[in-house]
């Protein structure tokens, strides 16, 4: 069985998906703990009431992002991952992190990257004129939101939309494609090959 440490800040609702099809769908592993870097993320609820282990790592003791990232990866190893999953998490993490979890640190993103890396991505799409909109999995790289992508999901841009009918119709397509995305990985299903992910058997995205 594979172990998935998830990492969030906030509602934590890409988190319950994952939890949600890892148990409904019976995948080769389990959620192993949820690790947050703010002690009121809502999401930990969730992860209480289900029986998950939670730690936080409140990113303001530390007096550097290096401390931090240090004591956030003592805590993630002390859970043995396989595979630790982003989930709405809003810290940047720094190379040696990264490269820690290289290959098996993965992210989403609610664009569809290489677009609107960073903050405000819906905004930034409606003020650009975007007729589609979306979001990326993408295994982490140094790089703010970049990596080989995994999976994406595109949505339309509908003329009366806001930020935040946008982002309601992003995060429906982001809880299908995360725990999909992860569910590839926990069944060893991903491969990647020169910064390109491929599917072992020629999945592709949509058909599992
Ligand atoms: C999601 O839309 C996710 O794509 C985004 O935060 C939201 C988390 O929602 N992540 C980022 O912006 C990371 N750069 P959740 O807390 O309900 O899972």
């Amino acid at each position: 069985m594979k172990r998935i440490v998830v990492l969030i800040s906030g509602r934590g609702s890409t988190m319950e998906a994952i939890v949600q099809r890892c148990a409904a769908e019976a995948w080769p592993a389990h959620v192993v703990a949820v690790v947050s870097n703010r002690g009121d993320a809502k999401g930990l609820k969730f992860a209480v009431a289900h029986g998950l282990p939670t730690a936080v790592v409140a990113h303001e003791q530390y007096g550097s992002r290096e401390a931090f990232d240090t004591a956030l990866a003592t805590t993630i190893d002390h859970f043995e991952p396989d595979v630790v999953v982003l989930a709405g998490f809003m810290r940047i993490l720094g190379v040696p992190f990264v490269s820690r979890y290289e290959h098996r640190l993965m992210n989403i993103h609610p664009s569809l990257l290489p677009a609107f890396a960073g903050l405000h991505t819906h905004r930034r799409a409606l003020e650009a004129g975007c007729k589609l909109a979306g979001a990326t999995v993408h295994f982490v790289t140094p790089e703010l939101d970049h990596g080989p992508i995994v999976m994406q999901a595109a949505v339309p841009v509908l003329a009366s939309d806001d930020e935040a009918t946008l982002a309601a119709r992003v995060l429906e397509v982001e809880h299908q494609i995360y725990p999909q995305a992860v569910r590839w990985f926990v069944e060893d299903r991903l491969r990647i090959e020169k910064g390109i992910v491929r599917h072992v058997d020629g999945a592709e995205q949509g058909r599992a």
